[in-house]
């Protein structure tokens, strides 16, 4: 007897913790575009319900870096909640619970109402019913004013994959009888055909193809392996959407808010022929190539005159997520190139070196060094600074590292870690952040290991910055498998990211 209704069952979804489905980076794109919204503080009576959690890393890290939220993660695989209940019981996070649901009919009768949720990897891979009870529930029960994250995959981005998708389906199911091996099998068959070259592939698909190489193989079954999987027009989840009322007012890739990065001449052009907000996010699809969208929706929207969107805006807390040497003023946009004004951004950075800022302390201190500079943007200088990834929403300057977040990263490194790889990237609770910090495998490695020998320091004692001596230790214990040399380098890195990183790492008070 299956279950599932098409979707893949029988293997786990890989963890991850997602930044895009963060309230505080919702708040940050309305806010963008002119619409009223909130970022909620840490310790604020607030219920977050993540919709098809997968392993929960997202609502774990919301709810140990935000003690006075509630967060309810939602899916219908056992499996799921059952691991993410043993993270929240290994953590000891109390505010965070799973609850197994089948959205097709689950009513959520028993789940209070919440302030914002997140769908997440969910939309495009399940068929119609469970779109329509994901919908009432959002009807029933988000909040006026509630935010709502949601990513699928958009066409026309993905036309050229409809296809290809079929054949590793049909293939896979042939060669094998679990949805991991179906999809390594089927996706061997696919680039098979790829990369012979002689069919008329889609650029795009190839694109697709080629990001994929690498990934899991659970990754791939989820991602592929479904039978409803249908990419979609934005203007068609729009339209869904604003059946339970919720209408369209950003994206948290909060770059691709500006239509002047995103867009080229020709394709502004048409746009502004248009009244309807809806044409510039087609023509987007069509010119950027982006094949995963992220939309945020609001249940009841409210427009702000400028002076209050910008007030508001002002009032956002950052910090520097790279260190200040690394700082870029080029960097990549969906529609080419682009880069920050130099006069109004190193200051900007030479202030952010210091220490978290306010938006609007940040284009004060600005205004000193450049006087001329044009009109103050608090919504560009955010979407720069953190759409390029130099600066992340910092929730509570200051706040210290805790025992459930601590806990919670050791088990989210030892979950990803697990088959013996310690280099997977991996995304650590931050209390300042109210959020997670994404950092590469052995990095994080480095900080849990630094929190243990913190840890076991005698009360008032200071101690230095691991040496060389102490982080070849840790890297002998953790990757025992490795040789000599390849110890050796790991030992380089992590000293290197010591180094380089821990001023910018103290500021976010993840190391100290
Ligand atoms: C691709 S995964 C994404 C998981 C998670 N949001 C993440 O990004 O890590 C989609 C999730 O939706 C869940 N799901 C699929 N169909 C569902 C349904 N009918 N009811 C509840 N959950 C469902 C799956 O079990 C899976 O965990």
């Amino acid at each position: 007897m299956t279950w599932g209704g098409g979707y893949v069952t029988d293997i786990a979804y890989s963890p991850g913790y997602y930044a895009e489905q963060s309230p505080r980076m919702m708040a940050i794109a309305a806010l963008i575009n002119g619409y009223a919204a909130t970022l909620p503080a840490r310790d604020q009576a607030y219920h977050f319900v993540d919709i098809g959690c997968g392993y929960g890393f997202t609502a774990l890290v919301l709810a140990a870096t935000n003690p006075g939220w509630t967060v309810t993660g939602l899916d219908f695989n056992p499996s799921h909640i059952a691991a993410a209940r043993a993270l929240a019981t290994r953590a000891g996070i109390n505010n965070c619970r799973f609850v197994e649901a089948d959205f097709t009919v689950f009513t959520g009768a028993d789940l209070p109402e919440f302030d914002a949720a997140s769908l997440h990897g969910l939309w495009t891979w399940v068929g119609e019913p469970v779109r329509a009870g994901v919908l009432r529930l959002l009807g029933d029960k988000l909040k006026p004013g509630g935010l709502c994250h949601v990513s699928y995959n958009v066409l026309p981005v993905w036309r050229g994959m409809i296809g290809l998708q079929r054949l590793m389906r049909e293939a896979g199911s042939r060669l094998a009888f679990r949805a991991d091996l179906q999809a390594e099998r089927g996706f061997a068959v696919v680039r098979r055909l790829a990369e012979a070259g002689g069919a008329a592939i889609d650029p795009m698909a190839l694109r697709i193809i080629e990001q994929c190489v690498n990934k899991p193989a659970a990754y791939l079954a989820h991602e592929f392996m479904n039978r409803a999987w249908a990419p979609c027009f934005h203007q068609d989840v729009a339209a869904s959407f604003a059946g339970a009322k919720l209408s369209y007012v950003g994206s948290p890739r909060l770059i691709e808010n500006f239509p002047s990065l995103v867009l080229d001449d020709a394709a502004r052009a048409i746009v502004s022929e248009f009244e309807d907000p809806t044409m510039v996010e087609l023509l987007k699809d069509i010119t950027a190539n982006q094949p995963l969208r992220h939309d945020i929706f609001v249940r009841g929207a409210i427009q702000l005159d400028a002076a209050r969107r910008d007030a508001r805006l002002r009032a956002v807390t950052i910090g520097l997520a790279v260190p200040y040497a690394r700082r870029n003023l080029g960097f990549d946009t969906p529609g080419g190139t682009a880069t920050m004004n130099p006069a109004l951004y190193e200051a900007v950075f030479a202030r952010l070196a210091e220490g978290p800022a306010r938006a609007g302390d940040l284009l004060d201190a600005a205004r000193v060094t450049a006087p001329d500079l044009a009109a103050d943007n608090p919504g560009e200088l955010l979407a720069m600074l953190i759409g390029t990834g130099q600066a992340v929403p910092v929730a509570e300057v200051g706040a210290a590292m805790d025992a459930p977040s601590v806990r919670l990263n050791a088990a989210m490194f030892a979950e990803k870690s697990r088959g013996g790889s310690i280099m997977q990237p991996v995304a650590l609770a931050v209390p300042s952040l109210g959020g997670g910090l994404p950092l590469p495998g052995l990095a994080a490695l480095g900080v849990l290991r630094q929190h243990d020998w913190l840890s076991e320091a005698t009360v008032g004692q200071t101690l230095p910055r691991p040496n060389r001596a102490i982080i070849a230790r840790w890297v002998a214990d953790a990757a025992s498998q490795a040789d000599d040399d390849m110890r050796e380098k790991m030992t380089d890195a992590l000293e290197g990211f010591f180094v380089d990183q821990a001023d910018m790492l103290t500021a976010l008070g993840l190391v100290c």
